[in-house]
């Protein structure tokens, strides 16, 4: 096992290019089990959730090979089990989007049931719901979905509630399905329009892209493709926090800035200067502290809760009171104990968290226990007084790539060292 040390107190500067999106390139690699022949994705970024889907899609019978140039081929063409096992799937929950291209190529699918995960119990009921609405018949038991359907038919779904990869296992289910289908109160991250593209890049017909109502004509087949998977905002906006707690100034390559309006516009509220080009996003703090800036979570085109921990360490040294609320998971405040334990003054309310900014943080012996919760400890330590120590990076590297390489780039004092 590995831990990140930090020597707290630099101001980053400098610039560095946003890798390819996490939350685009699991649900396009479970698409490639649609196409009837591989696909070849550029802009994939090197993380574990990425290892670990290649390694389902592999167990399932299909093939892949990581080119000289980074370009990832895949071909889940001629899959020869149906089966995602508890092993894998209990080690990344997205795997659950292997349903709905299983069930629409191969019209059944075996699926260990994801657990939940730190940040709450992550059912699946609305994934399941919807795919038995579009003809499928799903039974639960002994820790498994097991999924039949001779044909899916097109039809109305309506989610109650606005879910990321329910939206995507349906999108991906209705594809290969028989007549039309139309998704109201669909999510609109755009990681769902980066599927939805690469999905009519192989021949799929959806429309309305990027919207809450989306409309799928089911094809006869999809065939295979070579797409460039969009750039993480999450990564991109957690860099730009790194840079806005340390008082410095950062540029992102290669980042659409119209994906990050939420996240910019909480950026200026804390005082940063923000210059968006055609393809970049600079932030200069000059050196200033940052005004506390209050934050509830949404759904896109909303705040993001994947931002939510990294704000709240902002909000730990910013000047003045804040309050940050989670509306969309029940328990994404792993951070705020560790965050105390490095001299934040944090009160936990239910969903919200009152802050009230202090001057510096104290570096502190930490353990990270989620994704985001993670990098959140790292810009707190980026920012703290003395030495922080991480445990448990793995958690980092299930969504940032190289993150010790990057912000050494940018002038952090940081080191990965065996446990
Ligand atoms: C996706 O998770 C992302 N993961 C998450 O990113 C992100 O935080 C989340 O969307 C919200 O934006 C991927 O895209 C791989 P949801 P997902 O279904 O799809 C409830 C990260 O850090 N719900 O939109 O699992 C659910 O419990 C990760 O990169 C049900 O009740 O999230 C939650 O409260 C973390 N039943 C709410 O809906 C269901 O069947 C939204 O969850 C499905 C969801």
């Amino acid at each position: 096992m590995y831990k990140l040390v930090i020597q707290g107190g630099n101001a980053l500067h400098g610039t560095i290019r946003a890798a390819g999106s996490k939350n685009s390139s699991l649900p396009i690699l479970f698409a490639s089990i649609l196409a009837d022949g591989p696909i070849t994705l550029t802009n994939t970024p090197h993380l574990s959730d990425v290892s670990t889907t290649l390694r389902l899609l592999m167990d399932m019978g299909a093939e892949f090979i990581l080119e000289s140039n980074n370009d990832l081929f895949v071909d889940s063409s001629k899959l020869t089990s149906l089966v995602a096992d508890y092993n894998l799937v209990k080690t990344m929950r997205a795997s659950i989007l292997v349903l709905g291209p299983m069930l629409a190529k191969y019209g059944e699918a075996k699926v260990s049931l994801p657990g939940g995960c730190a940040i709450g119990t992550r059912p699946v009921n609305l994934h399941l719901k919807a795919l038995e609405e579009l003809g499928a018949t799903i039974e639960v038991k002994n820790g498994y979905i097991y999924a039949q359907a001779d044909a899916l038919i097109g039809t109305d779904i309506y989610f109650d509630q606005v879910t990321v990869t329910a939206t995507e296992n349906v999108i991906m289910a209705a594809t290969l399905a028989k007549g039309t289908t139309t998704i109201h109160n669909a999510a609109q991250e755009p990681e769902i329009s980066d599927l939805c593209n690469c999905l009519n890049t192989m021949g799929a017909k959806i429309s309305n892209i990027g919207t809450s109502t989306l409309t799928i004509e089911g094809v006869k087949s999809l065939s295979g493709v070579k797409y460039s998977v969009c750039p993480d905002r999450i990564e991109a906006g957690t860099y730009l926090v790194a840079a806005a707690i340390t008082g410095g100034s950062i540029t992102i390559k290669n980042m659409r800035h119209q994906s990050m309006r939420a996240t910019l516009g909480k950026l200026i509220e804390i005082g940063a200067d923000i210059k968006t080009e055609n393809n970049s996003i600079t932030l200069d703090m000059k050196g200033r502290r940052p005004k506390a800036v209050n934050i509830k979570t949404s759904t896109y085109p909303n705040f993001p809760t994947d931002m939510q921990a990294q704000f709240t360490a902002l909000n730990t040294i910013a000047d003045g009171h804040s309050s940050i609320t989670e509306t969309i998971f029940e328990n994404r405040f792993m951070h705020i104990p560790e965050l105390s334990r490095m001299g934040a003054d944090l009160t936990l309310e239910g969903n919200t968290v009152l802050c009230k900014g202090v001057k510096s943080l104290t570096g502190a012996h930490l353990m990270a226990t989620d994704l985001r919760a993670s990098a959140s400890l790292v810009l707190a330590g980026l920012a703290a007084k003395g030495t922080t120590t991480i445990e448990r990076v793995y958690h980092l590297d299930r969504g940032y790539e190289t993150i010790e390489e990057k912000l050494k780039l940018l002038g952090a004092q940081i080191e990965r060292v065996q446990d």
